[in-house]
């Protein structure tokens, strides 16, 4: 049996003409959540993508709290948002998000100074390789800050928005490693295989409450220039990757529609392409092929086939 494409023909071409001709969708700032004077907190807010998160939700005049462990990087984020919103807006935080008690520090000064919360973006990350097999202190370290950290963030922040009168959002950040489980470093792998079930989880839990304002997105994004992919080195920026701010408006606009999976494209790949990798990627389950059939020697050329079968069809 082989696997259909994700979408009907017509769902793809509206998808792929809004990814493509306009990724982009401005914000119109009447939204409940993104919304002047709400507030924003965003953890590994000192560089990339937590970083262009701060300055875009800045822009739509909501307060910002920003956390991180590189106080350097804060304060270079911390300039970018009170040049636009100013110092009475912003609050900075240094924060090691594997430590539950540096994340209620954070929870508590933010209630302290402004009583609620509306988007929490729970991204903070890192990516040292754990093989299968060593590396396991490596592994003990990416667990810590992409799966506890996370959890640390969800725990105690959800558990004081849930009574908040307005509605707001969690924003967990996952990876398509998470999702397609691509060879080279299966700690992060697992990791944000993690944060995809954890925040799958919290979605179904947080909507089958009686009553809750709060929802929960998982935010994939695409290769996208930061410090995690070599911005800090000096070099220029990979043609492939989305800048941070292209992939954290793409995800802002999502949210804004209410979407749980967000799963960014870049300039290397593109929706349709994701798509059709996440279904070969659950046939290996489905179908019994062996694991990690796209990289498999006696299956790589079957893959590319359906990825082109896949793509023609939608032409
Ligand atoms: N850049 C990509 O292509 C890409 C793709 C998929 C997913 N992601 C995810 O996006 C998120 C943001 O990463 P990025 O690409 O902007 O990388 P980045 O390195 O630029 O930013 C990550 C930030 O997290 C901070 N951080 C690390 N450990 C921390 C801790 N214990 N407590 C608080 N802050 C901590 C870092 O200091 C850094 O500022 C990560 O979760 C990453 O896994 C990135």
């Amino acid at each position: 049996m082989s696997l259909s494409i994700p979408n009907s023909r017509a769902q793809s071409r509206t998808r792929s003409s809004r990814a493509f001709e306009a990724p982009i969708t401005p914000l119109d700032g009447v939204h409940p959540v993104f919304h002047d004077g709400r507030v924003a907190v965003i953890t590994g807010a000192a560089c990339g993508i937590g970083q262009a998160a701060a300055v875009e939700l800045a822009k739509l005049g909501l307060k910002i709290a920003i956390a991180d462990v590189d106080e350097a990087g804060l304060a270079e984020t911390a300039k970018l948002v009170s040049d636009i919103i100013g110092q009475s807006n912003l609050l900075v935080i240094p924060t090691d998000v594997s430590k539950k008690e540096q994340v209620e520090n954070l929870r508590d000064k933010v209630y302290e100074a402004w009583a609620e919360v509306a988007v929490l973006v729970n991204n903070a990350g890192i990516g040292p390789i754990g093989k299968s097999w060593e590396g396991l202190d490596n592994w003990h370290k990416v667990f810590d800050v992409n799966v506890f950290g996370v959890l640390n963030v969800q725990q105690i922040f959800v558990s004081s928005m849930l009574p908040q009168e307005n509605p707001s959002v969690i924003i967990n950040t996952g990876s398509k490693q998470g999702i397609t489980n691509p060879p080279g470093n299966a700690a992060y792998n697992a990791s944000k295989a993690a944060v995809k079930s954890l925040t799958e989880s919290l979605s179904h839990e947080l909507r089958n409450l009686p009553y809750a304002n709060v929802t929960a997105h998982l935010f994939v994004p695409g290769w996208t220039w930061s410090g995690l992919t070599g911005s800090k080195t000096g070099a220029e920026r990979h043609p492939g990757t989305w800048t941070a701010s292209e992939t954290v408006l793409y995800m802002l606009d999502k949210v804004r529609r209410g979407q749980f999976y967000i799963i960014c494209p870049d300039n290397e790949t593109r929706t349709e392409v994701d798509q059709l990798r996440i279904m070969w990627a659950a046939g290996d389950v489905a179908e019994g092929r062996p694991a990690l059939s796209r990289w498999h020697k006696d299956y790589k050329s079957l893959f590319e086939e359906y990825v082109k079968d896949g793509l023609e069809s939608l032409d």
